[in-house]
């Protein structure tokens, strides 16, 4: 007998999609992988106080686990949307004596706040405005759907294709697009930026960015308090697509701690490829970019943002972390294969010994690394995509190279140590030790080993990550936690232990998904004690959806951001200007193809 909804859609007097376009005003998702069974959209707004927790919530954890998952509040505008352009919606886990409370909110964007409007999609394509409806022509694209980080009393939700968006903390509510004061004004922004906790400084960057107005390069200061700066001027980069689609221009901000842009740079990439993650030392930043390439006429033609080169290299981009000229980039080169997420980067130094010789410094740049293409979906041009389960055989090797920034450009590179006996991915580290050595990383793992029963979960929605493991550079540590055969894990966030400075001493928070149940858990295990298994589990009644990153602020900082924001420094100021590139189109009316689209408005 057939299924109610079977028959609902038969019964339909339109249906949903033709020729992979939406066309029913109904809503609802696309009958593909994306959109069903543990991967169909949470779009859940709300509290749940009081969380049922198994175990015991260690008593010195205060504070909010923050994380954001790619969540299409609305059914896309073409059936063959990905993952990747859902709309972020943040969750925070509020963690306090003993207990656990819920609460999510979607980032109200730009773009969200258009199709809210008109209650519907009117965003095509992942990073494609040509496939856009006119009436969201000029609009920022971005669903700052990928990470969500706290700074300066304020929870920045980005996503690298455009600006970041501020939140309130406690509400989660929406502050508005938040351009620094004024002061970052680049189209586009990482979602992985890198916070040195020595310094205080935020150091960001975007890569496929141009700006329309002449730029100021501004130099650095030793310390957080100076605001002078030196200023010179460069002939603007040209413009593609949007403004920047397809540009190979990359910029880097430094952040001072109060908030003050105290270096910004401008460099050109070889190719326009995918710059996702970053790498900080002391003294520089190490930009990996990801063989994929971006076609503006592809674009044109309605096609992928981003094409799989398997001809191209990997390549490393070793920048000065303050004020480098366009000429101190540095690009490294070695084997074609998938860049993953960083580990971590830090710097190691030689002494030069006498006779006036200078240290020796070389840079030590972790990350994960695939031997193929983990993002199927965006294949080799004229090339059919990829599927799951050939994504779940890539070998993902934790990887350490050695860079030495006197080396000269183009230099070719390879690993000093490639870790392959685990394939794991979402590395984090005790974030007190960014841009230091350090010893300690976790991250989710994908053990092929283990059973998994897919007749119960169908294939592993987001990847085979049903391992969370713990290691160390020493070899001292090696120890793994099995999520058992329907769970997989998502990306693990540190937590310090209380009154404690020691590397890795502390907890692990991570989301747990049960993918027979199609519902979530937090559990929160002592960090050196992964093997162990969770000392909490903390149970959410319902599924999330597969988020990307996120991080757990410590309720002290919160609210001593609170009281100053309250106080001497005022409340978060949202951006007041549209960005150059949409001033720009303003000043030409709008013209077709640029921001522009073939989708007609209705
Ligand atoms: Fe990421």
């Amino acid at each position: 007998m057939a299924h109610i909804f079977e028959l609902a859609e038969s019964l339909s007097a339109q249906p949903n999609y033709v020729n992979g376009v939406k066309t029913s005003t109904q809503s609802k998702f696309p009958a593909t992988g994306v959109f069903q069974g543990f991967n169909r959209p949470s779009r859940i707004e709300g509290d749940v106080h009081d969380l049922e927790v198994t175990g015991q919530i260690p008593d010195d954890i205060d504070g909010t686990f923050f994380r954001i998952q790619p969540d299409h509040r609305f059914p896309p505008l073409y059936d063959s949307d990905i993952h990747f352009n859902g709309d972020g919606n943040v969750t925070a886990i509020r963690i306090s004596n003993g207990k656990a409370h819920f609460k999510q909110r979607y980032v109200h964007t730009d773009r969200y706040n258009h199709e809210t409007k008109h209650g519907k999609a009117l965003f095509g394509k992942y990073r494609n405005p040509y496939t856009d409806n006119e009436a969201v022509k000029g609009v920022i694209r971005t669903a700052a759907n990928t990470n969500v980080f706290f700074w300066r009393g304020m929870l920045l939700a980005t996503k690298e294709d455009g600006p970041a968006y501020a939140m309130d903390p406690d509400t989660l509510e929406t502050i508005g697009r938040y351009d620094f004061e004024g002061q970052v004004l680049s189209p586009t922004m990482t979602a992985h930026p890198k916070f040195d906790p020595k310094t205080g400084e935020m150091v960001c960057y975007g890569y496929e960015v141009s700006l329309q107005t002449p730029l100021l390069f501004y130099y650095p200061q030793p310390t957080c308090q100076s605001s002078v700066f030196e200023t010179r001027q460069l002939t603007p980069p040209q413009a593609g697509g949007n403004g920047n689609d397809g540009s190979r221009d990359i910029v880097v901000y430094t952040i001072s701690c109060d908030g003050i842009k105290t270096s910004e740079s401008w460099y050109k990439a070889p190719f326009c490829g995918i710059i996702h993650d970053c790498g900080l030392s002391a003294n520089y930043l190490v930009l990996p970019m990801t063989p994929f390439k971006c076609s503006p006429s592809l674009l044109a033609a309605s096609q992928n943002h981003w094409s799989w080169d398997p001809s191209e290299d990997q390549w490393y981009g070793v920048v000065p972390r303050r004020g480098g000229p366009p000429d101190s980039i540095k690009w490294f080169r070695s084997t074609n294969a998938f860049q993953g997420h960083t580990v971590s980067c830090y710097e190691t130094q030689t002494p030069g010994g006498g006779g006036g010789l200078s240290n020796t410094v070389k840079i030590v740049f972790d990350l994960t690394i695939a031997d193929g293409n983990v993002f199927f979906w965006w294949p080799p041009v004229d090339t059919p995509p990829g599927t799951v389960s050939t994504r779940n055989k890539l070998q993902n090797s934790t990887t350490r190279w050695v860079l030495d920034p006197a080396a000269q450009t183009n230099s070719w590179i390879d690993p000093v140590e490639e870790r392959r006996e685990f394939s794991g991915e979402f590395s984090r580290i005790d974030d007190r030790f960014t841009a230091v050595k350090y010893n300690h990383y976790w991250q989710a793992v994908i053990d092929g080993a283990k059973p998994y029963n897919a007749a119960k979960c169908g294939s592993p929605a987001g990847g085979l990550f049903n391992t969370l493991g713990h290691f160390t550079w020493d070899n001292t540590t090696t120890e793994t936690y099995w999520a058992g055969e329907c769970g997989t894990f998502q990306e693990p966030a540190f937590i310090p232990r209380a009154g404690s400075s020691e590397e890795g001493d502390g907890y692990i928070v991570v989301l747990l998904n049960h993918l027979d149940e199609l519902r979530n858990d937090v559990c929160i295990f002592d960090a050196r004690e992964i093997k162990k298994g969770p000392v909490a589990v903390v149970h959410l009644p319902f599924k999330l959806r597969l988020g990307l990153h996120g991080n757990f602020v410590a309720q002290s900082e919160i609210a001593e951001w609170k009281a100053r924001r309250e106080g001497e420094i005022g409340p978060v100021r949202a951006a007041t200007e549209p960005l150059p590139w949409q001033k720009e189109l303003e000043s030409v009316g709008g013209v077709a193809g640029v921001n522009g689209s073939s989708v007609p408005s209705n």
